[in-house]
This record gives structure tokens, sequence and C-alpha cells, in this order.
């Protein structure tokens, strides 16, 4: 069994943060999107990784993640010159896959199921694929699956503007290497890309066995702000371990689950968990409420934030309105003029500098 991340894309919805960088490094809990999908995928047993990755954004996925090692896999890189579509994605890995059973997993969606259970029914099932669903509020963003009652695929939708039913496709299949055929036989969608809901229509049309699981977990497509403040809370609230390394002076009060890393300062502050902070900052006068995640290097200084994500390097120096729900780029720098407006509610891409004047 093997695995392909695909990581490659456009990522116009993150955009301007995925003008400058890929949007699957973009940090939940201060950890790229990425890197928990690797992780979910090593801890099903699976150690051969390939990643598919984007002539604009691939080098620094390479950089970031490497050959794998840190993980305990062997990570390939598959260039993909063009987003053509997921179906697209697996035709130019097909090399690397072989005729080998194996997991594609979108490299912007998290799920909170540890997978080793639908792997154990794609195995012992002999599926020719398994597909995982989740109910959602508005399948008509979504793929969309209908099923029979013992789980079996009886239909997918693109996008449907007429849902058959609430269950969106989430972005973890399980294909065997039937797939590769039912790629060949499908033609570009009229957006011009090769579906992956369209090759495992194909599947259905060719009677393979196709099933679905529902997940019971949370299911979160970070392509979009909301949904990485989301996926940024869940993690929090989940998987944060306490740790104190920073230098915190007398006059700060850490409250609740805070996790600072090594040579931070904090100067007269109040964290109040759960909360991150990475190695190399400087904050000082501030109040960081729940759900924020700071990156490595960033300054804050006379500053007031809750749920919102800074990437390395960021700066906020003097806003003394709260800071809510906000995305800030690596980089970005937010000052203060005199004059003072009475909201603020921020999406910043990398390189910018917000002066509020
Ligand atoms: P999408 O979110 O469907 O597409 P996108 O990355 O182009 O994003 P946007 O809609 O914001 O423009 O892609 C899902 C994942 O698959 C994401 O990690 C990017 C990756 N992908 C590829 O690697 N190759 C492709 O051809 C496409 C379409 C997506």
């Amino acid at each position: 069994m093997k695995a392909l991340i695909l990581s490659g894309g456009k990522g116009t919805r993150l955009r301007p943060l995925t003008h400058t960088g890929a949007k699957q490094l973009v940090p939940v809990a201060n950890k790229p999107i990425l890197w928990y999908g690797i992780e979910s995928i090593v801890k099903a047993g699976i150690t051969e990784i390939g990643i598919i990755i984007s002539p604009e954004t691939g080098e620094e996925i390479r950089r970031k993640t490497g050959s794998g090692e840190q993980f305990g896999a062997n990570i390939t890189y598959i260039l993909q010159d063009e987003p053509l579509g997921l179906a697209h994605a697996v035709k130019i890995g097909r090399p690397f896959l072989g005729d080998s059973p194996f997991i594609m997993y979108l490299g912007d969606n998290l799920i909170q199921d540890d997978i080793n259970v639908f792997l154990d029914k794609f195995k012992n099932q002999h599926l020719d694929e398994l597909i995982l669903l989740r109910s959602v509020s508005n399948p008509t963003a979504f793929g969309v699956a209908v099923v029979d009652d013992k789980g079996r695929v009886l239909k997918l939708v693109e996008k449907p503007k007429n849902p058959p039913s609430n269950l969106a496709l989430v972005g973890v299949y399980f294909f065997s290497p039937a797939v590769h055929q039912a790629i060949d036989n499908i033609q570009p969608s009229p957006r011009g890309e090769l579906e992956i809901t369209d090759a495992i229509q194909e599947l259905i049309n060719t009677d393979k066995i196709v099933e679905s699981v529902q997940l019971q977990g949370w299911w979160l497509d970070t392509g979009k702000k909301d949904d990485l403040l989301e996926a940024n809370r869940i993690i929090l609230d989940t998987n944060l371990s306490i740790d104190k390394a920073g230098n915190i002076d007398d006059k700060s009060k850490i409250s609740g689950r805070v996790n600072i890393k090594g040579n931070t300062t904090i100067i007269n502050s109040t964290i109040r968990g759960p909360v991150i902070i990475g190695e190399n900052c400087h904050i000082e006068n501030c109040f960081i409420g729940p759900y924020t995640s700071i990156g490595d290097k960033c300054t804050l200084v006379d500053a007031d934030i809750e749920h919102s994500v800074l990437l390395e390097s960021a700066q906020i120096l003097e806003i003394d309105q709260r800071i809510v729900d906000s995305l800030i780029g690596g980089r970005a720098k937010l000052e203060m003029a005199p004059q003072r407006p009475k909201a603020l509610r921020f999406m910043v891409g990398d390189d910018s500098h917000v002066e509020l004047v």
C-alpha cells in the first residue's frame, strides 16, 4: 500500500496568503496542514508516500517537508505542471504508484478519525475503492454520493444544483489499481479538469466494488479562512500539550492549556489557553485569548487578540482594539495610528503592511 498526497493546485480561495506560499503549508496549531496528513498515513503503517507538487509552490513544500525521515516515511515528490484535476494528479503519480493499491489524500484536508479502520475495511473486503463521506448542510458545494443502505456507492454528482443526498465526499480515498483504467476512460469536465468523481463513477459503471464509510469525527477542508480557523480551534482544543519553555516574567498571567516554545519572551501579558506560541517571539503588554496560534519569530506589543492565526515573523504593534477571527500572513506588520476605528477583522497576506490611520 502506498499513499499519494495532492499538494499542488492553485489555492485561489486562500489568496492572498497563497500568492506567496503553498496553502498546504499554512499552519494549524503551528504545524503545516500537510504534515497532519503525512502523520496520519504513517500511523496507518504506510511509509511510501508520493506528494504531488506544483511548479509554483513545490520547492517550498519539498524544502520544509524533506525526505520524510522526520515522519518515518520515504517521500517522493512528483511535479504536476498544471492543476488539471485530482484524477490528472493520479495519472501523473502513476509511475510512482505502479500496481500498488493506494490512499489518495488531499493535502489541505484534515480528518479526526484514524484511517486504520477504513484501511482494514478496504483491504479485508478487497474493494476497488472506498470513499469517505460526511453529512454536510451545504451539499451543493461538494461532490455528493448516493449510497444504498449497506454503504455501496450508486452514484456521484459533482457540486449538484439539486443534491440527491447531503453526503459529501471527504478528501481521503482508498483505490485499487483499477482506478488507472477508469481514469484513462474519462474526458476532462467542462471546467477542463480530469475529475476524480468521474473516475469513481466510471468504476461504478464498470461494476467495480465502490463502497463508502461515513465519518463520525470532524472533517475540515482548510482551503478557506474560516475553515482554517475552525481547524485551528479544534486542534488546539484536542491536541495541545502544555509547555512553558519561554521566559515568562512575574507580571504575566498564564491560564488554561498554553504551549510556549523556547526563547520566547512574555512580558506583562495575559495568556488564556488554548494558545500556542512558537520560538523566538516577543510578547509584551498583550492579551492573547483562546484559540490563537502564533508562529515563530512574531512580535506583539500592546495587542489584544483571540481566535486567530499568525504566521512566522508577523508583527502586531499597539493596536488596542481586540483582533478576532483573523489570519495574519508571514512577515505582515499591523500597527495603529492615533485615531482609532471601532472594530477590526483581517485576512492579511504575506509581506503585507497594514496601518490603521
Ligand atoms: P482544490 O481545493 O480542489 O483546488 P485548489 O488547490 O486549486 O484550490 P482553490 O479551489 O482554492 O483554487 O484541491 C484539493 C487539493 O488537491 C489541494 O491540496 C490541491 C491539490 N490539487 C493538486 O495537487 N492538483 C490538482 O490538479 C488539483 C485540482 C488540486
